[in-house]
C-alpha cells in the first residue's frame, strides 16, 4: 500500500466528511496457491494474502448512522446500523452484510463516516469482496472498540457473503485476508479452522509467483458457483446411502470413492473426484514446501489445473489457454487456474531466470488466442488485515 493511496484516501475523507479520519484500517485480497473448491467441503487450503488490498478511512459518529463513500464507484450512501436493509449500491451490501452479522453474533455497533477505496482487480477472482468485508469488520470493531480475534471476523465475514449477499462460498477468502502473514502460505483445514503458517519464500529459492489476470470476467453470483456447491452436498447424500456418518466430502478417502463411484451420475462422480483428490494435492504441496520442493510443489500445481478443467469444469477456454501458454516457457514449474474460476486469474512458478521471457511471450500468446489483454502481477505474501 503506497502512501499516495493513504493520501488520497484522507483527502477524499476530508473532502467529504471535513477534518481528518481517525483511522485507517486495510484487508488485502489473495491468491490460493492450491486447494479450490475445497473450503465449502470442509477440506484443506493454502492461500497467500497480497499486496493488494481494500482500504476503509473512518471516524466515529455520535449517532448510529454508517455514512459512506466508494472512491472506486459513484454513489454515496447511509444506514442506521441497527436497521440494514439490502438496498442501495451492490458494493455497500458487503458492508452492510458485515454490520447484519456482527450484530447477529451478539456485537453492538457504533456508528461511523467512512471512505472505502480499494486496488484488488474486481471480478478476477482475487477477493475484493472478502477484502471489502473484512476492512468493513476492522472498521466496526475499532469504532465500537470490540476485540475480535482474525478467525472469527472471518466467519463474521462469512456469514455476510453468504446470508446477506447471496454467495454460498466458503471460508478461504475471509480468513487469510483476516490472518494472513508476510512471506507465508496459510494452510487450513476448513472443517475445524485450525491453521498453520507456512513459510513461503520463493525468492530465496530463485523463483517469482506470477498471477496472470486473464482479463475475462466472472461474477460469483452468476450462480454457477452456487451449482458447484449444490452438486457437491448431492455428492455427500448419494455417497451417504454406502459410507454412513459422513458430513462432507472430507470424509470421504480415495479408497472409498474409488470403491462407491459407480453409483454416482457421472456429473456428481467428477465433482466429488476434483474434491477428494484436491484435498490430498494441499496436503502434497504443504509437504513439498517444508522439504523444499518447489519442483513437486509445481506438479502438483499443474495436477490441481487438469482436475479443476476435466473435473469440476471450471475453467473455460480463457484460463486453459493462459495455463498452456505459461506452460511453454522454459522454467515454469507448475501453473493452474486460481479462485473459483470460470475466467479471473492463473497462478504460475517462474524460475527468475525465466520471468523477462514470461511476462513478454506469455501476455503475447494469450492476446493471439482470444484476443483480450492480460494483467501480470510479479507478488509476494503479504500480511492481513490490520491499522495501515
Ligand atoms: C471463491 C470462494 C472461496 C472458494 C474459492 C474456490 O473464491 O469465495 O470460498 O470456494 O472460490 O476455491
Amino acid at each position: 500500500m503506497t502512501t499516495d493511496r493513504l493520501n488520497s484516501i484522507r483527502k477524499a475523507f476530508s473532502d467529504r466528511f471535513s477534518g481528518e479520519p481517525s483511522f485507517v484500517v486495510r484487508a488485502p485480497g489473495r491468491v490460493n496457491i492450491i486447494g479450490e473448491h475445497t473450503d465449502y467441503n470442509e477440506g484443506f487450503v493454502l492461500p497467500c494474502a497480497l499486496s493488494f488490498d481494500v482500504l476503509l478511512a473512518v471516524r466515529p459518529r455520535a449517532d448510529d448512522t454508517v455514512a459512506l463513500l466508494s472512491t472506486n464507484f459513484s454513489g454515496e450512501t447511509s444506514f442506521p446500523v441497527d436497521d440494514v436493509e439490502k438496498s442501495g449500491p451492490k458494493w455497500a451490501h458487503y458492508i452492510k452484510g458485515v454490520a447484519v452479522a456482527m450484530r447477529e453474533a451478539g456485537y453492538s455497533l457504533r456508528g461511523m463516516d467512512a471512505v472505502v477505496e480499494g486496488d484488488v482487480p474486481l471480478g478476477s477472482g482475487l477477493s475484493s469482496s472478502a477484502a471489502l468485508e473484512v476492512a468493513a469488520c476492522a472498521a466496526f470493531k475499532r469504532v465500537a472498540g470490540l476485540d475480535i480475534p482474525g478467525p472469527e471476523m472471518a466467519q463474521i465475514c462469512k456469514r455476510a457473503e453468504n446470508d446477506f449477499v447471496g454467495v454460498a462460498s466458503g471460508i478461504m477468502d475471509q480468513f487469510i485476508s483476516a490472518v494472513g502473514e508476510a512471506g507465508h502460505a496459510l494452510f487450513l483445514d476448513c472443517r475445524d479452522l485450525s491453521y498453520e503458517q507456512i513459510p513461503f519464500d520463493v525468492e530465496s529459492a530463485g523463483l517469482r509467483l506470477v498471477i496472470a489476470d486473464t482479463a475475462k470476467r466472472r461474477s460469483l453470483t452468476e450462480g454457477v458457483y452456487n451449482q458447484r456447491v449444490a452438486e457437491c452436498a448431492e455428492a455427500v447424500k448419494l455417497l451417504s446411502q454406502f459410507i454412513p456418518g459422513i458430513h462432507s466430502l472430507r470424509d470421504v478417502s480415495f479408497d472409498q470413492f474409488q470403491l462407491h463411484q459407480p453409483h454416482l451420475p457421472e456429473i456428481i462422480r467428477k465433482r466429488a473426484r476434483h474434491v477428494i483428490s484436491e484435498n490430498a494435492r494441499v496436503l502434497g504441496a504443504v509437504d513439498a514446501l517444508r522439504a523444499g520442493s518447489f519442483e513437486g510443489l509445481g506438479a502438483l500445481l499443474n495436477a490441481s489445473h487438469e482436475s479443476l478443467r476435466n473435473d469440476y469444469a471450471c475453467t473455460g477456454h480463457h484460463l486453459d489457454a493462459m495455463v498452456e501458454e505459461s506452460r511453454q516457457i522454459p522454467g515454469v514449474l507448475g501453473s493452474r487456474m486460481t479462485g473459483a474460476g470460470f475466467g479471473g486469474c492463473t497462478v504460475s512458478l517462474v524460475k527468475e531466470s525465466s520471468l523477462d521471457q514470461f511476462l513478454t511471450t506469455v501476455p503475447e500468446k494469450y492476446t493471439e488466442r482470444t484476443g483480450l489483454v492480460p494483467t501480470l502481477y510479479v507478488v509476494t505474501p503479504q500480511g492481513g488485515a490490520g491499522l495501515v
